[in-house]
Parts: C-alpha cells; structure tokens; sequence
C-alpha cells in the first residue's frame, strides 16, 4: 500500500532522471491472464490523460484482455480521472455510483481508479473510506506496474492502493494502443515545474521531465513509416521542452526536425507564453508541415491577477507575443484558456481580460471559472467575488468568445482549405469530418475511400464550432 502524499508532491529535487528501456515487463504468467475477459476504460481530462488511456489499454491487450465499449459487461473497469477543476472530480464520483451498483451486482468484477484524481491525498482517503468496493487505485507515475498491480488484487482479493508522490524515471517501453490511424500523440515531457498557484498539474505530474529527441524523433519517425499523417507532440507546457536536459536542445529544435521527419501535420500544445521564444516562431513560420495553430493560454488579462497567478509576464507581455506570432505565421489561428472568477478578481480585472479578448478576437477560447484545488496557493487566497458574479462573468466573456469564434469561421466561407479527414462525422453519417490545419472542425461530403487523407474542401456552410463543406479534390 502507498498513499500518496501533497507534501512530497510539491518537492523538487535534483536527482537525475533516468530512461528506462526495459522496466515495463508482462511476466509470462500473466501474459495470459486476461484470455476471454474483457475490459473498459473511461478517459477524462486532456490529451496527456487521453494518451495514457492509450497506454493503458495497450497493457491489458498485451495480458490478452480485449477492449469493449460496454461497461455493465465488462470484467475490468478502470476510471483514468482528471482532477483539474471541481467538476472532473463530481463526474467520477458520479460515475463511481454506477460502477459501485455494478459489483453489487456482479462482484466478480475487477474496478480501478488511476490518473490525476488518484494522486490526490483527499481523493485517495476518500475512496479507502467511502467506496471499498474500488479494488485498485494507481497513478500517473507507475502505469507501467498495471499487470503486477491487476495481479495482486486477484490473488489476495484486497484493495491495492499503489500511487507515489514522487515522479520515477521516463519509461520508454510502455506500449500504445493508438486511438486513430491517422494521427498520434506524443509525448516529449512529462510533469510541470511552472506552479501556476491555481494548478494541480504539478502536484499530480510530479517534476517536469523531458524525453531525449532521439526517441522522441524514433516514435515519429516509426508513426510516419506506418502511414500516419499527423502527430501532436504532448506536455503541459511545451515550450520548456528541453531545459531540464544537459544538451542544447530546445523546443525550436525539436520541432524543426519533427517537422524534417516528413510527417505531413506537426502541432503542439500547451505553450505558456513565458517560454515561448522567437526562434519557435521562426521555426513555425518556416516549415509548412508545422501547422499553424497555436493555444496559448491567457488566464488573465489583468496583469494584477497574472502576478496572483504566478504566471511570470503581463497583459502587455502577452499581447506583444500574440501580435508577433499573428504578424510572422501567416494564417495562424490562435486559440487560448481563460479563468474568470479568480479569488479577488474585480470587475475591473475582467474588463482587462475582455479587451486582450477584444484585441486579439480568439479563433476559440476554453473559460472556466475559478476552482480551488486543495494544497494549491490560491485555495487559500482570500475569495470575496459571488458564485453568482463569476457565473455572469463567465456568460459575459463566453458570449464574446462566441461572437469572435463565429466571425473568424466566417472567414473561409467559399475557401477551399486543406482537412485531414479522419472519422465518419458524429453529426451525419454520410458525411466524414476533419481538421483543417488551423484547427477548425469541418463536416465534408467526401467518399469513405478519402479517409485517412488530406484533401482539398470547399467550405459551403458556417457555424461557430464547425463549418461544412464539400471535397473539391485530393
Ligand atoms: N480552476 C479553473 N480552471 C483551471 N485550469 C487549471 N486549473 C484551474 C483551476 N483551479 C484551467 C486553465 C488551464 C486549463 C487546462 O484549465 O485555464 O489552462
Ligand atoms: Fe498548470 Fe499549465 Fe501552469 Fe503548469 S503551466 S502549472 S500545467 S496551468
């Protein structure tokens, strides 16, 4: 049993980081464990959860378990949680009562917790007391101890709670059940050392680790010998890729020879802005297969609120940054997060964030309001602003974001713009949707053998989240 804890969790230490090439093993024994059973995963939370997902699946393949998109028939049910804001954490103990019915109903089910929410003190104590039903519980630290973990639950019929506070090393073994064959994510780091004093990701992802480019550009170059098409290079905060290695090699050069890999689509994401540097955008503007299309989290316009943040630059800092990047990648859309509601947020503060909206007209924009997470700094700032007040801030701001995100799709109304079409559209099934390479969602009348593909579409119809259109040609 290891519980985690947040003390720990906020260490830094200097230790070297190590990169394991053989420390995920299957043991023969229980390579077949899983033989007739099967499993469902539940993914919440970002990209980097939704590629642990993919990990994860890939272990349970590798012990013969087969993947089923039904939970009440499932043998293994294992929640891969987010614990950014108060409502991730609702959703999955919401959804732990429908799983809680189901052993009850068939006790032989095997049920687990893992991801973000797992390394959280509070949430740990609060499964071993309310929800003993729950037969493992294990990090983001250690996927990699899934069958061992799995197996210790079957022989002694306990609860297996496994999560370490402290990061490991990178494990370079881990295997990947991809969700799309036509675009992936990679990982390039792992862990944040920013404390933004609203976040937990640094709690939850330990110390920020960067992967070594050789295997970075190994994975990408393997995704492009099997056909895919695009990747998305993964981490919380992108743009510090590489300053925790001893070499000089930083995110510019990373993305110039993703980009040289020949993959046909580079994205990234998240940028802070404090390590967004002008040799990226350089690099960016200079290869088109980097796409342009960038989010780069605001938070703020308030430079008062910013400094609260501990987000390190100002309104001032931002809006240069954003009108160097808008100047110098022709085309680019740019995307951010907002958090209204802040502790001592005052109506002025927000009016600061509405004009950086007002000036920059967002191609979207995720907003949130305010959610203390427990160990964070801000948890315990003084808060006098209303429930109510953050909510009509939220209506205020979403509305304008809503106005800019209509007007900029506006814009390609009749274009005919590149889309990698990569799934039957969720709306219509005659049609298949994709992305065009700024990022807009697109409906295309195109014929199934196009899938997989980048083709040229007109676009027919707006709408704020999604356009219309019709391929034109390949
Ligand atoms: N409350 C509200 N929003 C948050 N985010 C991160 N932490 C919190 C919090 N405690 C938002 C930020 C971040 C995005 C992923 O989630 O805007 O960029
Ligand atoms: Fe959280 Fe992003 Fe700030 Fe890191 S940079 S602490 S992940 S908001």
């Amino acid at each position: 049993m290891q519980i985690p804890n947040l003390l720990e969790a906020k260490k830094r230490s200097n230790q070297e980081v190590f990169v394991k090439t053989n420390e995920y093993i299957v043991k023969e024994d229980l390579k077949k464990l899983g033989l007739g059973k099967t499993y469902f995963v539940k993914t919440y939370g970002c990209q980097m959860n939704e590629h642990d997902g993919e990990n994860i699946k890939a272990i349970l393949e590798d012990m013969s378990f087969t993947e089923i998109d039904d939970m009440e028939k499932a043998d293994i049910i294992l929640l891969n949680t987010c614990a950014i804001r108060e409502n991730a954490h609702n959703k999955v103990f919401g959804y732990l009562g429908r799983v809680k019915h189901l052993k009850e109903e068939r006790p032989d089910v095997i049920a687990g917790l893992c991801g973000c929410m797992a390394q959280e003190e509070v949430v740990v104590h609060e499964i071993m007391q309310k929800h003993q039903y729950l037969d493992f519980v294990f990090g983001t630290h250690n996927i990699h101890e899934l069958p061992s973990i799995l197996n210790n639950v079957i022989e002694t019929k306990s609860q297996q709670i496994q999560v370490y506070s402290k990061e490991g090393d990178i494990i370079e073994n881990i295997p990947v059940k991809r969700a799309s064959k036509y675009k992936a994510w990679v990982n390039i780091m792992y862990g944040c050392d920013k404390f933004c004093t609203y976040c937990i990701v640094p709690y939850t992802r330990g110390k920020q680790r960067s992967r070594k480019h050789e295997d970075i550009l190994a994975e990408v170059n393997c995704l492009v010998k099997n056909g895919y098409q695009e990747v998305t290079l993964l981490g919380q905060n992108v743009n510090a890729y590489g300053k925790d290695l001893k070499e000089d090699y930083k995110m510019e050069n990373l993305l110039e020879d993703v980009a040289k890999t020949g993959i046909k689509r580079v994205r990234f994401v998240t940028s802070h802005p404090w390590d967004f540097t002008d040799e990226m955008i350089d690099v960016i503007a200079r290869y088109h297969n980097i796409m342009p299309y960038i989010h780069l989290p605001l938070q703020s316009g308030s430079s008062r609120i910013l400094k609260l943040m501990g987000r390190k630059y100002s309104k001032e800092s931002y809006l240069a940054l954003a009108h160097k990047i808008k100047e110098k990648i022709p085309n680019c859309s740019l995307t951010t997060d907002i958090i209204v509601g802040f502790p001592g947020e005052t109506e002025q503060d927000f009016q600061e964030t509405l004009s950086v909206v007002n000036e920059l007209k967002y191609d979207s924009a995720f907003t949130f309001i305010f959610s203390p997470r427990v160990g964070t700094p801000a948890a315990s700032m003084e808060d006098n602003v209303s429930l109510e007040t953050k909510e009509e801030r939220l209506q205020r701001l979403n509305q304008l974001v809503n106005q800019y995100a209509l007007e900029a799709n506006q814009k390609y109304q009749d274009q005919i713009v590149p889309v990698l079409l990569e799934d039957v559209s969720e709306k219509n099934e005659t049609m298949l949707m994709g992305y065009t390479d700024t990022m807009k969602l697109v409906n295309v009348k195109a014929d199934l053998q196009y899938l997989g593909s980048i083709v040229n579409v007109k676009i027919t119809d707006i709408k704020t989240w999604s356009m219309d259109g019709e391929m034109v040609d390949k």
